[in-house]
């Protein structure tokens, strides 16, 4: 694990994109797994950031993002494609042929799992993987449990996470029951990992996923089995590993 602790979001924010900026300079034609959620908001405005300035193309990269609820459109004021498209996609010169995520909304859920997970399959190793954690130590949505699966799956969210996702919607009724998401072994096959944490909310799960027993009832703890994790974290997220 290398641990860059940050005094402030914007720094952490513009150190992640620099960090990515220089995987992708290195290999124009980079395989980016990506997250939803607040934590990586900051790295999207800034890689947007360095795009407009003419310093970073997206030209020949190709995108898989870690999940997307089931029902859910690619239209979808809510869904997670919205999600990126609004913080990233729609602002930089990514060609939406090459912007994958699982489709939420398909009569046949399963097959497209089985797409899914074929496509990463394909793809062989994500050269980078952006995530973020839960607070119930999720990560995208592999939700904790006695066991985890290491392949692309159907997910029934906990009620603890629709809580939380619930910002995104108008009523928690309306955050879907199900999502679509990456396994934890899709996740760990990245070559590298850029995990952003930010806030005191997020000191002690933060503190469990790095220190704590590997434990599938905390999937972050599994960072622990990977050799090269970035990990950024304000002094908030940071407070539990002092
Ligand atoms: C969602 C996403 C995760 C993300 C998590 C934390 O559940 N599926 O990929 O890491 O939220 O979100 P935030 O960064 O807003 O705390």
């Amino acid at each position: 694990m290398n641990l860059r602790i940050f005094e402030s979001e914007i720094e952490l924010d513009w150190e992640a994109a620099k960090a990515l900026q220089f995987e992708i300079k290195n290999k124009p034609n980079l395989k980016l797994g990506l997250a939803t959620g607040m934590s990586p908001v900051g790295l999207y405005r800034e890689l947007v950031n360095l795009y407009n300035a003419g310093e970073l193309s997206f030209r020949d990269v190709t995108s898989y993002n870690l999940d997307e609820y089931v029902g859910l459109d690619r239209e979808h004021p809510y869904s997670f494609f919205q999600f990126m498209n609004q913080h990233l996609f729609k602002h930089i010169d990514l060609d939406e042929e090459r912007i994958h995520i699982p489709n939420g909304c398909v009569e046949d859920v399963e097959k497209e799992v089985k797409r899914y997970n074929s496509l990463l399959g394909q793809e062989g190793q994500l050269d980078v993987q952006i995530l973020g954690i839960g607070l119930n130590g999720h990560i995208g949505f592999n939700e904790p449990g006695e066991t985890l699966s290491a392949d692309t799956h159907i997910v029934t969210l906990s009620e603890h996470t629709r809580k939380v996702n619930s910002k995104y919607f108008n009523t928690l009724e309306e955050v879907p029951k199900k999502a679509i998401t990456m396994g934890i072994g899709n996740i760990l096959r990245a070559k590298k990992i850029i995990f952003i944490a930010k806030g005191e909310e997020k000191s002690e799960i933060v503190r469990q996923a790095f220190k704590g027993p590997v434990d599938p009832n905390c999937p972050g703890t599994f960072l622990q089995l990977h050799g090269n994790v970035d990990v950024f974290l304000d002094l908030g997220a940071a407070k539990g590993l002092a």
